[in-house]
């Protein structure tokens, strides 16, 4: 945090060029809304924050954090305009006044503090973070004079041919002291290529009244690349995606081809961890050592232990503990929670319910509202029926530890399994089995007590 400091997120833009009816700052990079990824970065410095909302602006406001305020643009008359917006709702502030764009999702806190650390130890009354670029179109170009002195920023639409040919840019991220820049905003007029007030002739102007306006070139110009299109989104996502894969890396995770994993860049991923081609681990999702998860694994809020292995799996809102196995073509759906040592097989699915260590579920299996005890075999094509037709509401199902399920076997829940009973194949189970007992038929009756191993979980 600098002390005093604040910041102005701009957010009210039209975002014409993505051609989308969704708000373009709401467009998600990374699983996340890039508007909400430039404020994690700027709440890490700022004390105050303001984000200036217009186009869309309700829906802005349902997704943004506690604790920033926020300012309504009327009508996207540019972004000096919406400058001036944010500082009618900015209370009087002592420190330097940020002004980010709330389309530049691969921005870091880092970033914002080494510009904010060359603004005040240069003393400038504004500071811009420009960088040099082979292909600068789109962006404002930097213009200098003879001795290399700043002059001012000029907008692309509004560059002279041999401006356009300049390859220093004005990234859109920029600093102030308040006093200075108040004076000058006013002096902002829309006459341009566009008609916008634009932000960038305040540097101009400064400039030509006398205040120090400094520059800081920042290496890592993919910090502050804008997402205006698609194409553009989709470059922000593969560099996100790129930053959070070589972390793993670095952090002791295998991944086999890198271009064919895409992993929220908040997963967290133990040490030795293999993950193979076609795996999506979406947010929230923390993953232990020595797994192995895919090809094909699809991992969303979900905690994986140590030694897992999915593979050809959707994992949703799932607990799975330490080496169990997952796959081909199993479904946990949220609420699932696996102890250790379980197996969840072919075709199986299962939803909130909750299986010991030791369980098998190889095959073909809808398990859902479940208690499923330790040891359990559940066979093929059993299935917990807990839905009863014209009565509300789930049916849970209880399987004992150490009871051996039938294949084919129907739960008709509410129903309990007791510990070490059997379920013949086909069996329709209406009435809870007493622990120990075989039950078999349709509806499935108690025929007699089944043998040591399975009375003995
Ligand atoms: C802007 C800069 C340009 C810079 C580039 C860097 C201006 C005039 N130009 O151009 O010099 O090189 O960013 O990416 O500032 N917005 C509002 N209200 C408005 C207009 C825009 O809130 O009236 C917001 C948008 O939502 C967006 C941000 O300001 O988040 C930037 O606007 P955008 O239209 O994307 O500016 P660029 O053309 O990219
Ligand atoms: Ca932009």
């Amino acid at each position: 945090m600098v002390a005093g400091s604040a910041a102005i997120v701009l957010a009210a833009g039209l975002g014409k060029r993505m051609r989308s009816r969704v708000p373009k700052v709401l467009h998600p990079v990374g699983g996340k809304p890039m508007l909400l990824r430039v404020l994690e970065a700027v709440r890490a410095v700022a004390e105050l924050v303001v984000v200036v909302v217009g186009h869309g602006a309700d829906q802005v406001e349902r997704l943004l954090p506690h604790g920033v305020r926020t300012a309504r643009q009327a009508q996207p008359l540019g972004t000096g305009d919406a400058v001036r917006c944010g500082l009618e709702v900015l209370p009087e502030i002592h420190g330097p006044l940020l002004v980010a764009y709330g389309d530049t999702p691969l921005i870091r806190a880092d970033t914002l503090r080494t510009l904010l650390a060359a603004h005040q130890e240069g003393g400038f009354a504004a500071t811009l973070a420009v960088g040099m670029l082979d292909d600068p179109t789109g962006f404002g170009r930097v213009l200098r004079d003879a001795r290399g002195q700043f002059q001012r920023v000029v907008e692309e639409a509004d560059c002279t041919p041999e401006q356009r040919a300049e390859r220093e840019v004005n990234l859109g991220l920029c600093c102030f002291e308040i006093a200075p820049l108040r004076q000058v905003l006013d002096q902002l007029r829309p006459t341009n290529a566009q008609g916008e007030y634009y932000l960038t002739d305040v540097f101009g102007l400064l400039q030509a009244s006398g205040f120090r306006v400094g520059t800081v070139e920042l290496g890592e110009v993919m910090d502050l690349m804008g997402v205006n299109s698609r194409r553009q989104l989709a470059a922000a996502e593969a560099e996100l995606r790129r930053r959070t894969v070589e972390r793993l890396m670095d952090l002791g995770v295998t991944v086999l081809d890198p271009a064919s994993i895409y992993v929220a860049p908040e997963v967290e991923v133990g040490e030795d961890t293999i993950l193979l081609p076609f795996t999506v681990l979406e947010a929230g999702t923390v993953v232990g050592r020595e797994c192995t998860l895919g090809p094909g694994a699809h991992v969303r809020g979900s905690r994986i232990g140590d030694r897992v292995r999915v593979w050809w799996s959707v994992v949703e809102e799932s607990e799975v503990g330490d080496d169990c196995r997952i796959g081909p073509y199993a479904h946990l759906r949220p609420g699932t929670r696996l102890a250790s040592r379980v197996v969840v097989g072919n075709f199986a699915e299962l939803k909130n319910t909750t299986v010991g260590e030791d369980t098998k579920v190889q095959h073909v299996s809808y398990l859902g509202d479940a208690t499923v005890g330790r040891g359990v075999n559940v066979g093929a094509g059993t299935v917990t029926c807990n839905f009863k037709y014209g009565v509300p509401g789930k049916h849970r199902t209880v399987i004992e530890d150490g009871a051996f399920i039938g294949s084919d076997t129907m739960l008709n829940a509410p129903v309990r399994v007791g510990a070490g009973a059997v379920t013949g194949a086909g069996s329709v189970v209406t009435k809870d089995i007493p622990p120990g007992m075989v039950a078999v038929g349709v509806p499935a009756r108690v025929i007699r007590r089944a043998r040591q191993e399975n009375g003995k979980p």
